[in-house]
């Protein structure tokens, strides 16, 4: 056994005996990136269709987010929110320009950024004196992992032992109005959806869907809020889903691909709400840190270009032409829905998506999953076709011996 290797393992024994068994990380151990190319401590080099579970949406190590972040390093790497500097000022002010929202509120990550939205919801109906407290959330909702995103979530998995969880929150069939109907009273303070379910396997909500919502939350003093923190950034060939649903949220919630793969969250919301968020209600040590907000900046420059979001759309068409190509081939996949650059492709053979991906690693790709049949591909929305002809050579290697 070679050098390299021991170091592989040795790295990956230290892991098990240090870190928290909450995941289960494969056989080896990542060194350095470049665009969508990892390479393992091995020097392996794998095609990443992963994207940091859509949260690379540029790549690794792209120079001009590089350039970003070290310019800004030189400057002021954090000062506390006593404080204002320019990139989060300007951050705010792109993301206004580029959508529906008057006010920015940021914090590190998609968790965050709902605990405020929730937290505004509810603010803004105490301030008017509204006894609106319940939150709707959908059956297959995630909307991440702290106690009352846990509870806004669909997963048992998600939720078993670490109740009390939040009790005012009532769950709708997704795609469904008559279900969130029955679930609406005048208690209800908001709703909660993720416009394309991401971890539930890229799920799209029907655009008539969205619109009779708006509907009801405008007829009923409910506010809605979108959750895009995976849909957001380009990832559907649209700056955000809602562009391209033509419905416009109350409140909108962005992270991952936001920050290129820099820690980063932000709440988006009209005056009328951030209102209520006065001085001193709501804050984050770290939100609105110059070195992500610097780098969001560069992100948002790139992504929002009509030509970058066409190219994610060909790509799209690529990468799905492949894969259908290979699932006729191996009669892998029973469905494959994609929404962008934003794959979910149904096992045929069910609850095995862990074998697969551990035979793509081996082939040198990287994918993820959602759930435990279904295959999810977010890769960056930069990448190259060379890097998706590759991939999807790759994972037809997996699939012969799937
Ligand atoms: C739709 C959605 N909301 C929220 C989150 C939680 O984001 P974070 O892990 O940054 O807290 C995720 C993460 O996967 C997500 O996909």
């Amino acid at each position: 056994m070679n050098e390299e290797k021991n170091i592989n393992d040795q790295l990956l024994e230290n892991y098990y005996e240090v870190m928290v068994p909450n995941y289960a990380p494969a056989n080896f151990v990542v060194k350095k990136a470049i665009g969508s190319s990892v390479w393992d401590v091995n020097d392996k080099k794998y095609i990443d269709f992963g994207g940091g579970i859509a949260v690379n949406s540029l790549g690794h190590s792209h120079p001009e987010l590089l350039n970003a972040l070290e310019e800004q390093a030189k400057k002021i790497w954090h000062h506390s929110n006593y404080l204002a500097s320019e990139p989060s000022i300007n951050l705010a002010k792109a993301l206004v320009d580029l959508t529906f929202a008057e006010k920015v509120f940021f914090s590190n990550s998609g968790s965050e950024a709902n605990e405020t939205a929730i937290k505004i919801a509810r603010k803004y109906h105490h301030s008017k004196g509204n006894d609106k407290v319940e939150i709707i959330a959908f059956k297959n909702a995630f909307h991440g992992r702290s106690l009352l995103n846990i509870s806004l979530g669909g997963s048992k998995l998600h939720k078993e032992g670490f109740g009390p969880l939040d009790q005012s929150i009532l769950r709708a069939e997704f795609n469904d109005l008559d279900s969130v109907k029955k679930c609406i009273s005048d208690k209800t303070a908001a709703i909660i959806i993720e416009p394309i379910q991401g971890e539930a396997g890229v799920h799209a909500a029907d655009q008539e869907f969205l619109i009779r919502l708006r509907e009801v939350c405008d007829q009923q003093e409910i506010l809605l809020i979108f959750d895009e923190v995976q849909s957001g950034i380009g990832r559907t060939g649209k700056l955000f889903s809602y562009i391209k649903y033509e419905v416009i949220p109350d409140i909108l919630t962005s992270a991952k691909g936001l920050g290129g793969g820099m820690p980063i969250g932000a709440t988006l919301t009209k005056n009328k709400f951030a209102e209520a968020l006065t001085v001193g209600s709501h804050g984050s040590t770290f939100g609105g840190n110059p070195l992500a907000c610097a780098v969001a900046i560069r992100v948002l420059d790139l992504v929002k270009q009509d030509s970058f979001l066409h190219a994610v759309k060909a790509k799209e068409e690529l990468l799905k032409q492949g894969l259908e190509e290979i699932s006729n081939k191996h009669q892998a996949f029973s469905q494959i829905r994609s929404n962008g650059l934003w794959f979910g492709c149904d096992l045929n053979q069910k609850d095995k998506v862990n074998s697969l991906l551990d035979l793509c690693y081996e082939e040198g790709l990287i994918g993820i999953s959602a759930g435990t049949s279904t295959l999810r591909f977010a890769p960056a929305l930069n990448i190259p076709d060379s890097d998706i002809q590759e991939g999807l050579f790759r994972l037809d290697k997996a699939l012969k011996r799937f």
